[in-house]
């Protein structure tokens, strides 16, 4: 058991209904697909070695991103790893899933950005079928990408709406430059697509003042601010995803109780607990609940209720949030009597 919660909070974590807002999918593979995928594709072993876990930098972890891309080249693959994730996710009580990916150009491999989604798509379709988690997809675009890859994954995601609900900007925070990709952001925002920004990964002022001033509808991260962008942060009310083991596993943040969510959450601002890449940082979304509840002195009560609220923060119409604010509510009504 990890020093960084308890069985019993574990537990209790576990049995809570949950939303999942921020999951990458090639970040949220089982260990044991990437193992078995890396030796049906011959990968060099001293890639491998790049996979073993620990503590990495976050340029460390993009060098992981590029080892599990070189062993999810084909779509038949993309289709098992996208069932496998919303299992997984399924399995951990997840209800409702907003599993986001990049589309990727890649004709070495027969692929290009439209294939790539659809193969995700017949993966979403397959797990489906064997469970009750509702799922919806946030195309990506990668910080490298220019501003006509970026165009290109914003149409293609107007095209499959509505499983695709939005888009993210991501990848390596410390390249490329906001300007390339806020004209498809913009169009993305005029198709009515719903936006998250992975914001403030690192110290980049001028960057994390033009995202809160575009107004995105959620943010992700926001670790470096300094006074007058947490101020601005703060009256912006734009919900943020927060994955706890991502930002100290990357170094982001020195320890869990530092973590920027108990100043957000103190401070009344919408926040959502989330897990990034489940499968790069060993966690899960109930841990990472544990380890919010350890490491902030959380109640049960707390945490149904950040639970219960990251169901309005979804990309999803009123009517679907309120279908699933009845599973949550009939949770409550079961089990709160118990609850601290
Ligand atoms: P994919 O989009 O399904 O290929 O998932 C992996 C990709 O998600 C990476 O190559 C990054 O572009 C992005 N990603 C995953 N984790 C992070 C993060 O912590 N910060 C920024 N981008 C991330
Ligand atoms: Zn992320």
């Amino acid at each position: 058991m990890s020093a960084h919660y308890t069985e019993q909070q574990l537990s209790f974590c576990t049995s809570l209904p949950k939303v999942e807002l921020h999951a990458h999918l090639n970040g949220s593979l089982r260990d044991s697909t990437i193992r078995e995928l890396a030796l049906q594709k011959n990968l060099d072993p001293s890639l491998t070695k790049v996979l073993e876990k620990g503590d990495r930098t976050l340029s460390e972890v993009f060098q992981v991103f590029g080892v599990i891309h070189q062993v999810t080249t084909d779509h038949a693959t993309l289709t098992r790893i996208t069932q496998e994730v919303i299992e997984d996710f399924a399995a951990d009580n997840v209800q409702y899933l907003e599993l986001r990916t990049t589309p990727k150009d890649r004709p070495e491999h027969g692929m290009t950005k439209r294939s790539y989604t659809e193969a995700v798509i017949r993966g979403l379709r397959l797990a489906e079928q064997g469970c009750t988690t509702v799922v919806r997809l946030l195309l990506s675009i990668d910080r490298r990408e220019d501003a006509a890859a970026a165009m290109a994954t914003v149409q293609l995601a107007a095209e499959l709406s509505p499983c695709v609900v939005g888009i993210d900007l991501s990848g390596n925070p410390t390249v490329g430059t906001w300007e390339t990709w806020e004209p498809a952001l913009q169009h993305a925002r005029k198709l009515g697509l719903r936006l998250t920004i992975h914001a403030a990964e690192v110290y980049n002022p001028s960057e994390t003042k033009q995202i809160l001033e575009f107004r995105p509808d959620r943010l992700g991260h926001m670790c470096c601010l300094d006074d007058n962008l947490e101020k601005q942060f703060y009256d912006s009310l734009i919900p943020v995803e927060l994955c706890l083991s991502s930002n100290i596993i990357t170094e982001s943040v020195g320890s869990f109780p530092d973590h920027h969510f108990l100043p957000f959450f103190q401070a009344g601002h919408p926040v959502v607990l989330c897990t990034d890449d489940s499968g790069v940082f060993e966690t899960s979304l109930s841990k990472e609940y544990a380890i919010a509840a350890q490491a902030f002195g959380l109640s049960q009560k707390d945490l149904w209720q950040l639970s219960y609220q990251a169901i309005q923060h979804t990309f999803l119409s009123r009517e679907d949030q309120q279908k699933l604010r009845e599973s949550w509510n009939e949770h409550y009504a079961t089990h709160s009597h118990t609850w601290n």
